[in-house]
């Protein structure tokens, strides 16, 4: 098969890894693809957006399956454009995409579908949202409707926080029309937790659980990022809480979307906080997770390219998932300044003392090739990903391989996995009293 993979990010790396695993691969193509992708598969210079570039791509080189990886082309509705041309595509079509395009869509299907989500109320003007601060609790959650490259969410701890967050959103309009409307919901607490989904629009499966570290700095502090890494399985996820998950969240998502005469075809991300009321979403995401892919994949023994076809060919039922039961943690190594500013082309030294392994990969994201050298091009830089035995060892791995990477001004969390250790460490505590 011929098949083309859009995007550029660690996520995309990660895909076309184990896309290119598959003996049904015959030729990779990735648009536009990064450093790390272009090992592997052809690269070519259409950007993620240029949804009719893209498809004249795929008419003309005959490609057989098309793999979207970021949203917003999904928002933008691409599945829509390949299959009016009756070109395969995995991935949901702009109606189902909503579920991330649209934050307010997403909490009012919810909210008709008895799913567990934070109470919330949606405001489309600052001066009644404002008003409604004024009589709230404290801490609350402000977050933009629309995609903002994740960084529409604040948690807010009072109300001059709250009030900047509105002044932010809604006058100073820094997500533009993303931001028209806000929700203003319930702050939930307890631990967070991802599940990746992967459907044809009736049928499913879950994949293994994942958990991302989304702020800057360890202990979980600072500025909130697109992720500083992750680690699978999530020990949080124990016992039947998987079965609570998917008759709670999952099965109605699915069953809803179909009802809704929207079903979903494609991964549908179902981020978690697992509060002591039980699981309950924070969010929607109609595509992989990045850093939680670089986690889980390589965990994945099935062939991926099968999972990707069932769900575009409505047989999903046939699909069975084999995975490896060792810990996978990923370390995403940045540009010093993200997420904020930061400074392009640094040479990365150290790829070539890694050599690449059944346990061991470095995911590029945010790289280019040039004269033969690895440079930065991006604020999250590489996902240095290890699997062990255990979450202790794969944390031990993965710090090996990263302290053999350098690229001036580097930084990454010392942190990726700990979380998951004290939960181990916890439930190990309670149950031997
Ligand atoms: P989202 O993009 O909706 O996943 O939000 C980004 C991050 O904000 C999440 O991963 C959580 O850490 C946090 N968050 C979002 N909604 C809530 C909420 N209702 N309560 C507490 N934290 C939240
Ligand atoms: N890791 C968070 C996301 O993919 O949105």
């Amino acid at each position: 098969m011929k098949i083309l993979l859009i995007g550029s990010g660690g996520r995309e790396h990660a895909l076309a890894w184990k896309i290119k695993q598959s003996p049904l691969t015959k030729k990779l193509y990735c648009a536009p693809g990064n450093g790390g992708m272009a090992e592997i598969a052809e690269c070519v210079d259409i950007q993620a957006h240029e949804i009719d570039q893209l498809l004249a791509f795929a008419k003309r080189n005959k490609i057989d399956l098309t793999v979207v990886g970021p949203e917003a082309p999904l928002v933008e509705g691409i599945v829509d454009v390949f299959e009016n041309a009756g070109l395969k595509i995995f991935g949901p079509n702009k109606m189902a995409a909503q579920l991330e395009g649209s934050k307010v869509l997403a909490k009012e299907f919810m909210q008709r579908c008895n799913i567990p989500t934070a109470q919330f109320r949606v405001y489309n003007r600052i001066d009644e949202a404002k008003e409604f601060l004024t009589r709230a609790h404290f801490p609350l959650v402000i977050k933009a409707d629309g995609l903002a490259s994740g960084k529409g969410v604040f948690i807010c701890k009072d109300l001059l926080a709250a009030e900047e967050a509105l002044n932010q959103i809604m006058k100073k309009k820094i997500f533009k029309e993303a931001g028209k409307q806000v929700i203003i919901e319930e702050c939930l607490e307890g631990e967070e937790a991802s599940i990746l989904v992967v459907s044809d629009g009736n049928d499913y499966v879950i994949l293994e659980s994942s958990q991302d570290h989304k702020r800057l700095f360890d202990d979980d502090l600072g500025p909130n990022t697109g992720g500083m890494g992750a680690y699978s399985p999530s020990p949080a996820i124990f016992g039947d809480l998987l079965e609570k998950i998917d008759a709670r969240i999952i099965d109605p998502t699915i069953r809803g979307m179909k009802r809704d005469g929207a079903p979903f075809k494609g991964v549908l991300y179902v981020g978690l906080m697992l509060t002591e009321d039980g699981p309950f979403v924070l969010e929607y995401n109609v595509r992989f997770g990045d850093p939680e892919t670089q986690a889980v994949l390589p965990r994945l023994k099935t062939d991926i390219v099968k999972i990707l076809q069932a769900s575009c060919d409505g047989k999903m039922k046939k699909v069975n998932l084999e995975w490896d039961h060792r810990a996978c943690v990923c370390v995403v190594m940045s540009s010093g300044g993200y997420p904020g500013e930061y400074e392009n082309g640094k040479e990365i030294f150290g790829l070539d003392k890694i050599p690449e392994t059944s346990d061991q990969i470095v995911f590029h994201a945010g790289t280019i090739k040039k004269d033969h050298k690895i440079l930065t091009s991006g604020g999250r830089v590489l996902g240095v990903t290890a699997l062990g035995d255990g979450i202790s060892k794969a944390i031990e791995n993965v710090y090996e391989i990263v302290d053999k990477i350098k690229f001036e001004k580097c930084f990454f969390r010392r942190d990726i996995g700990a979380k998951g250790l004290l939960h181990i460490s916890n439930s190990t505590r309670l149950t031997r009293t």
